[in-house]
């Protein structure tokens, strides 16, 4: 089969196409072939080399895969050949997703839901499990409450945009000015250009000095320092972005404010409920742009670069091949 391989930790001319063993599903897996898969920051934070003891090379990268069935080893019981399924592969436990078949355990694999693309599928797993553990799982976003989301325009941020609607809050967002229509077409009550204004004067002011219950950051930097300011009395904090500097939270004590650290984490629990939103209209990815298998380097080039006019999330077509 045919594979992107990276060969170094380096830029994205270290990754390779080459031809590769077809893997074989072992006890409690399937092998799936491949029909999307998408980019993330962490695909090229893997690739420069931010995790070199984790992953093993040449290797395969890669976090989302929407596919179907061709085979399912012993033991196997909740699905068959030919379904369409959707999942973000173990991170750093095994080959990823930027090749035609990847074998995963079943248990952390979905049905895709129908109405979605492959392309559209591939474009959702990690961001959509992602923001669903933030908000849903540790932020514990209830109804009528309000969040401050970062980066809205973003793979993670505009999901996280329609997850918080539908749970009934009220949506702040921090986007580029050329973003903003894009934003409130998902949901967001109030965008705030983060280029021109100051986020927590921005919130002061359309919360009558009140605050967000809950400040998503996925945007890193000096955001958890900052969100106390932003924050009403009780309020929570939910980073995904692991800053390596030491942050200062001293803020948080005025606030009693909790702060969570989430690294997503996989299960085919996530990705149902995500399915039950998309049935139901609540929730779409927006593919901003497309590439092929054989130019993933070209896709990791674009979603590095600072301000690159994408919306949403880089899908990448796996046009599998005979053999
Ligand atoms: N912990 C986890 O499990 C986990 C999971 C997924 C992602 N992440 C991390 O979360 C971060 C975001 O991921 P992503 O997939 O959403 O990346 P992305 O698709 O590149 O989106 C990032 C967004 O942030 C915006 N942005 C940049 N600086 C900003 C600022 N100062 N204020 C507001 N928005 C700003 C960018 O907008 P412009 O176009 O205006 O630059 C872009 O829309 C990455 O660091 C990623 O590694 C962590």
């Amino acid at each position: 089969m045919k594979a992107i391989v990276l060969t170094s930790f380096s830029g994205p001319e270290s990754f390779e196409l080459r031809d590769v063993p077809k893997p074989v599903p072992g006890t409690g897996q399937v092998l799936v072939r491949v029909h999307a898969t998408s980019i993330n920051p962490l695909d090229y934070q893997v690739r420069r080399g931010d995790y070199p003891d984790l992953v093993p090379l040449p290797g395969i990268t890669g976090h989302d895969v929407s596919g179907v069935v061709e085979a399912v080893g012993p033991g196997v019981t909740a699905f068959s050949p030919g379904d369409e399924v959707w999942y973000t592969p173990q991170i750093f436990d095994g080959p990823g997703s930027y090749a035609e078949y990847h074998v995963a355990a079943e248990s952390i694999v979905g049905k895709k839901p129908p109405s979605l693309s492959h392309l559209e599928a591939a474009s959702l797993t990690l961001v959509g499990g992602t923001a669903w553990e933030a908000l849903a799982v540790r932020a514990a976003l209830r109804v009528g409450e309000s969040i401050l989301i970062h980066g809205g325009a973003g793979g993670v941020g505009h999901v996280a945009i329609q997850l918080a609607k539908a749970m009934g809050a009220r949506v702040f967002t921090t986007v580029r000015e050329e973003n903003f229509e894009f934003a409130r077409s998902l949901g967001a009550d109030v965008v705030i250009d983060y280029e021109k204004e100051d986020y927590v004067d921005a919130i002061m002011r359309e919360t009558g000095g009140s605050g967000v219950d809950v400040v998503f950051d996925t945007i890193g930097g000096n955001a958890l320092t900052r969100s106390p300011d932003a924050l009403a009395q009780l309020g929570r904090v939910v980073t995904i972005v692991d800053v390596a500097q030491p942050q200062n939270l001293i803020q948080a004590w005025g606030k009693n404010a909790s702060y969570h650290f989430v690294f997503t984490r996989q299960n085919r629990g996530k990705l149902d409920e995500l399915s039950a939103l998309i049935e139901r209209g609540q929730l779409r990815p927006h593919v901003g742009a497309v590439y092929s298998l054989a130019d993933i380097p070209l896709a990791h080039a674009r979603l590095e670069t600072p301000n690159n006019g994408l919306r949403g999330k880089i899908a990448i077509a796996v046009e599998p091949s005979t053999h």
